[in-house]
């Protein structure tokens, strides 16, 4: 599980750095690995409303945002997005960041590409605020609503603070970790019972990625799938963007693992290989399967989707053989 922080607030150690900080020690307890990004640290520039993404499915603005935020952003299970109330909504810099994430809204809802992860990603809101109105979270949680939406992350929900204001305080709330700890228990609860399944390539830049997209969209969710490779490539092939896309599948920003950083901390219940058996490295894995796909040196577009259509295949009758699907 891979939890992603957004933190929103300019001051360095101020009272949404402390709440998340509870929230990812305790995501950590419960074996996710963690990241968090500070907005106020990255160079954003703001949307300039060139509508580029929502007619190609790109943002032709040059900063962090693609080599930074987007990858993360799309890898991400759990995202919690961690904000003051700054004028009843997020501060300049996090907005800024949501706002670029129209990309997401025009690949979904423009170019009708479907996030295969989307059964399994929620997104939760930490917020605290100065004052104590009854309507002091409503515009960051329509924010984050809508936010989470774009991104096919399902909300669910917040932990929101009223009264507190100096750096501290927040900290000090007496329930704040068990609430915490109780929100992550509940995140973490639809996986108790799923599998935890790798999918290993040479380069995790083609069918190990089109394998694990396909087990996410075709499975019931509660599964844990990674893909990773042996000698991870930079960045996935175009080609298998465009074969999956036609699938109407959309892998853009996510970019292969290495096995080795991914069995640094995790158990895996059934590995599948996708390279020769004699490249095999020896793994803990309850099960294993070898699945060798016959890939040429040079390969067409349409020998690339002979095997994504036989990829598919394979992983939808692995999903049928697994007992938690039946
Ligand atoms: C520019 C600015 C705008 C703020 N707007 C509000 C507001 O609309 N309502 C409110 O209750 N508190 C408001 N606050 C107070 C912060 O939400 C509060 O101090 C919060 O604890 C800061 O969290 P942090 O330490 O994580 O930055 C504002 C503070 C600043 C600096």
């Amino acid at each position: 599980m891979f939890v992603l922080g957004l933190q929103g607030s300019p001051r360095k150690k101020g009272n949404t750095h402390d709440l998340l900080s509870i929230f990812m020690e305790e995501a950590e307890k419960q074996g996710a690995l963690t990241q968090t990004l500070l907005a106020r640290e990255l160079d954003i520039q703001p949307c300039k409303e060139l509508i580029v993404c929502e007619k190609k499915g790109f943002c032709p603005i040059r900063d962090e945002m693609e080599p930074k935020v987007y990858p993360l952003l799309k890898r991400a299970d759990i995202i919690v997005l961690a904000s003051p109330v700054f004028f009843y909504n997020v501060p300049a810099q996090l907005k800024a960041l949501i706002d670029r994430c129209q990309m997401f809204w025009g690949r979904k809802y423009r170019l009708e590409l479907k996030e295969p992860n989307a059964k399994n990603r929620q997104g939760i809101l930490l917020s605290c605020g100065g004052s104590g109105g009854k309507k002091l979270f409503d515009g960051l949680e329509l924010t984050a609503k809508i936010f989470f939406d774009a991104l096919s992350v399902k909300y669910k929900g917040g932990l929101t603070y009223r009264h507190i204001e100096s750096p501290g305080q927040m900290a000090a709330y007496p329930n704040l970790r068990e609430d915490v700890k109780e929100k992550v228990k509940e995140l973490f609860h639809p996986f108790l019972s799923g599998k935890k399944i790798l999918f290993i390539s040479r380069e995790d830049a083609c069918l190990g990625q089109m394998a694990a997209a396909f087990f996410r969209f075709h499975s019931p969710g509660g599964h844990r799938v990674f893909s990773a490779g042996l000698e991870p490539a930079l960045e996935l092939l175009p080609q298998t963007l465009k074969a999956m896309e036609e699938k109407s599948l959309d892998l853009k920003y996510l970019k292969p693992f290495s096995l080795d950083a991914l069995l640094s901390n995790q158990e895996f219940d059934l590995i599948v290989y996708l390279n020769k058996a004699r490249e095999h490295p020896k793994i803990k894995g309850r099960q294993s399967i070898v699945w060798e796909i016959n890939r040429p040196r040079v390969m067409s577009d349409n020998d690339l989707k002979k095997i994504r259509d036989d990829l598919e295949a394979r992983v939808r009758a692995l999903i049928e053989s697994l007992p938690s699907s039946t």
